[in-house]
This record gives C-alpha cells, structure tokens and sequence, in this order.
C-alpha cells in the first residue's frame, strides 16, 4: 500500500490562550507537534506534510530533523480547507492519504499501523479511528443512521446526538483521488469554517465505503485543546512511565510525585524518594537512593549512587558508588569519579573529581581536574575566572586542602601535598611538600582590658554599647 501523511498544524489554538501556537506547547522534552510527526514518521510515509500557518520558521526549526515538508494555509479556515492547502504538496500521489491532528500527540505508532491494515483490509475509501472518551468532552459525535455514517461537531449537536459515546479522534485514512470531494464541503454556518469531517459525511452519501473504528486505551487520541488537556496528557504519560519502571524493579515512595522523562532509565532496585525529577537524557544506575527535591538532567549517574536531598545535577556524570548533596549542585561537564564525595552546599562546574575524592562541605570547584582520594577542606573555592578567561586548578592525587583556601587558577598543587587551612594559593605547590600562604598570627596579650580602659574614658561606654550605637 502506497502510503502518505497529512498532519493538520495551521490551527491557532485559541483555547490555549496563549502567545504561542497550540502544537508548540511542551509534553515533556518536545513540542505536541514533535510527538504527531515522530510517531507519523516512523510510518515510514512516501510524503509526510504537516499543513502551518503563522510562525512559519518556527514551525521548520522544530521539525528540522523530520523528513517531512511544509504546505502553508494562508488563512484558519478549518480542518478541511487545511487538508486541501496541502493539495499542491500531494500532487501525482497515488494511494493511501493517513490525515492526523498535530494535536493528538499520544497516539502511538503500533495504533496507527493497526489502523492502516483495517483500513485495506476493510477495503474502504474513507476510514477514521473513533474512541469512547470519559468524562465530559467536545469531540464530534459519530453518528450512523441506515448505513450512512457522519460527524457532527459538538457545537451543533443535538442533545440526543451529545448523549453518542463514540467520538472522532481526527485520525483518517483516505484513498488519495477522494480528497477531490474537499470541494464540495461547505462552509459550517455555525463556525463559518470547512470542516474536515463533514467529508465523511459526503464520501457516505455519495456511496463510498466509510468506516470508524473504535479503538481502545482512549488516552492515546486526546486532542489537546486547552491547558486542561496538556496537564491530563502530562499526568498520563508520567503514570505509564512510572508504572513501567515498578515492572522494571524500581521502588517509588510515592509515584505521584515523580517526574520521569520518556527517555529517562533507571535500574533495578533503585529508590525514588518523592519530588524529584529525572530527566530528559539521564540515566540513573541499579542500587542508587534518590532522596527528596532532586533534579537530574541530561546526566548519567553509575550503579550505587545516593543522591542527598535538594540536589541539582545537569550535563554530568557520577561514578559507581559517589555520594552527592544534600545541596549541591553540579553544572554542566562535572565528572564525579567512583566512591567520591560532593556534600552540603558544594558546587561543581565543568570539573573532574577522581575516585574516592571528597569534597564534604561550602566548596566551588570550577575547571578544575582533582586526582583520586583528594581531600578538599571545606569552604574551599577556585578562582578559576579573572574577569575574561577561565583557568584550570589541577589537584594531584592523594593531595590535602585545608580549609578555606583558595585556588588563583591556572595553579596546580603536585601529588601528596599538603596546602594549610586558610591559603591563598597563586603558584604552583610542588607534589609532597606543604604550600601555606596565610600570615603569621600575633596574640597581643591583656589587649582587651587595655582597650576597655582606653575607650571606656573617652565615652563612658563600654566598647560593645558604643558599637550599636554607631550601627
Ligand atoms: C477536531 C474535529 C473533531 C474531532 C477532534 C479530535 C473538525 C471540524 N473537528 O475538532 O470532530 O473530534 O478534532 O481531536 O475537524 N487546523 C488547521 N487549520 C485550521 C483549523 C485547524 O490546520 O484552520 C489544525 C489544528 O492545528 C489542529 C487540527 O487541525 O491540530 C484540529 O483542529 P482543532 O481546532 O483542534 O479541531 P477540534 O475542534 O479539536
Ligand atoms: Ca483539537
């Protein structure tokens, strides 16, 4: 069966009330519109042309890697005058035309080739794939009265055609020479556009063998409208997502309140502990603890990780067996090496921390690549940035920092040394010896009773009233 598509995307969305386009709204890691091409593509059609409107190099920026080209309708005359915009594109196509909504975007691709097999197998001009939906709805209502079969829109339904469950999902499967028929469609009195669906209606009549097909798991053709149906398509695909990582062997205290990414993967017997967030391309081992208020982006974290609470971690990598947070944050190119340690308050840029590492506490490590079981005192912080370039601090193996010191980078401190607590450190520390840079300190016996003594005369106070008063 020759095979083409038609993805209608020109609408604007109104119920959206929005800035932006409808299809341009976000469903996880891509546009509504980025889901209906995907799962149309992968179709394998001859042509797949998606019909737009306005914002036009926006539209082809988003679908840049799709084999897919563009027919513009000028103006938002309805469903079925944004099928025939698409004629030109279509021209000398011979065979089946798949038609879809840009704005169903959780129909899967496994639904789509079923329908296409009924479709020939049934031998019919004209099929669409229809649904029973829940709850409350504006979709059109299928009606079939003798051996006709039509759609009639929500607006102009009659109460007694409301009360029809079967509704149309905007999913169709036409034989190319029927579309001719789209000239014939009048414009809806009510809405003053050309419906779409009122071509079933007129293949019907004029004899053509029309079919609907019922399809079920009703979720998979919501068509989002509002923002309404965007959170309903949200909490849908995170529930499939985490109920498919409990059958992979992940525990969730409270699922509920997790967000997963369609491409995030978790190993067996990790936990996850409520609101955290994984996801888009991130990879999280087996054995690893997720405590509460984390997000992972675009990351992989090895077998064995506990991630503490409140922790951010973006564009990095950790190793088997590392520990990081609560509080820290790592920022894009961070590499935390097996058995490490990033604790409270500490930050990691673009810096490579070696096995067994520790950095417990109040540190900035900024371009820096520190060797294996490094011990970085708390508050410990790299200049690594001089108003115009970055510089690196290098931290050989086995080395001790002391606390509160800081890296004036590019400097580089040899394997084994040692840098005393409260350092500034400008030049290089060659491996095993001691770089200590802080002054001498000088204790000024019997100071205070001299100071009391002295500033007492002057004002009657003692020191720490006149302090407050000054404040
Ligand atoms: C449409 C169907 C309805 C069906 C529902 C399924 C019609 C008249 N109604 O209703 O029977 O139950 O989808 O979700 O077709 N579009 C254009 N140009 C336009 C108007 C719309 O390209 O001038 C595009 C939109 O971007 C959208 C799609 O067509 O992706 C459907 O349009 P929408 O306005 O959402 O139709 P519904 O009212 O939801
Ligand atoms: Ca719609």
């Amino acid at each position: 069966m020759r095979l083409s598509a038609v993805i209608l995307a020109a609408g604007l969305g109104t119920r959206m009330k929005s800035s932006v386009p409808k299809v341009f709204h976000r469903l996880y890691d891509k546009a509504i519109i980025q889901w209906v091409v995907e799962a149309v593509t992968s179709l394998r059609p001859e042509r797949t042309v998606v019909v737009i409107g306005s914002h036009t190099a926006a539209v082809k920026g988003l679908l840049g890697d799709f084999p897919c080209s563009f027919a513009f309708q000028k103006e938002p005359l309805g469903t079925g005058h944004a099928l025939r915009s698409a004629a030109s594109a279509l021209k000398g196509f011979e065979g089946t035309v798949l038609v879809i909504s840009g704005d169903t975007p959780l129909v899967k691709t496994a639904s789509l080739k079923r329908f296409l097999a009924l479709h020939r197998r049934k031998r019919e001009d004209l099929s669409l794939i229809s649904f029973v939906p829940e709850g409350s709805h504006c979709y059109g209502r299928i009606v079939r009265d003798g051996t006709g079969l039509r759609i009639v829109e929500h607006r102009d339904a009659s109460e007694s055609q409301k009360a029809i469950r079967e509704v149309n999902s905007g999913i169709y499967a036409v034989r190319s020479d029927l579309l001719g028929l789209l000239r014939h469609v009048a414009r809806n009195e009510s809405k003053g556009e050309y419906y779409l669906t009122d071509l079933v209606g007129l293949a019907s009549e004029k004899g053509y063998r029309v079919g609907a097909h019922v399809f079920d798991d009703p979720m998979q053709f919501i068509g989002i409208n509002t923002r309404e149906d965007l959170e309903q398509s949200h909490q849908y695909v995170r529930e499939s997502l985490v109920s498919h990582w409990m059958a992979q062997g992940v525990t969730f205290f409270d699922a509920a309140r997790v967000l997963l990414y369609p491409d995030t993967r978790i190993g067996a017997d990790t936990t996850i502990y409520p609101n955290v967030c994984l996801g888009p391309r991130t990879e999280i081992g087996s054995g690893c603890v997720v405590y509460p208020n984390t997000r992972v982006t675009d990351s992989r974290i090895g077998n064995g990780v506990t991630i503490m609470d409140s922790t951010v971690i973006e564009s990095s990598e950790v190793r088997e067996g590392a520990t990081v947070g609560p509080f820290a944050r790592l920022r894009p190119g961070s590499v935390i090496g097996p058995s490490a340690k990033i604790g409270n308050f500490v930050e990691v840029k673009k810096s490579v921390i070696g096995a067994g590492t520790k950095a417990s506490h109040l540190s900035y490590l900024g371009d820096a690549e520190i060797g294996e079981k490094v011990n970085i005192g708390a508050g410990t912080i790299t200049c690594n940035y001089d108003g115009q370039s970055k510089h690196k601090t290098v931290i050989e193996d086995g080395a001790f920092i002391g606390s509160d010191t800081q890296f004036v980078a590019p400097v580089t401190v040899g394997a084994g040394a040692y840098v005393g607590a409260g350092s500034t450190i400008t030049r290089d520390v060659p491996p095993r010896s001691l770089g200590v840079s802080r002054a001498t300190q000088r204790n000024i016996e019997g100071w205070v009773a001299g100071r009391s003594a002295r500033e007492g005369k002057k004002s009657g106070h003692p020191p720490s009233e006149r302090g407050k008063r000054r404040r």
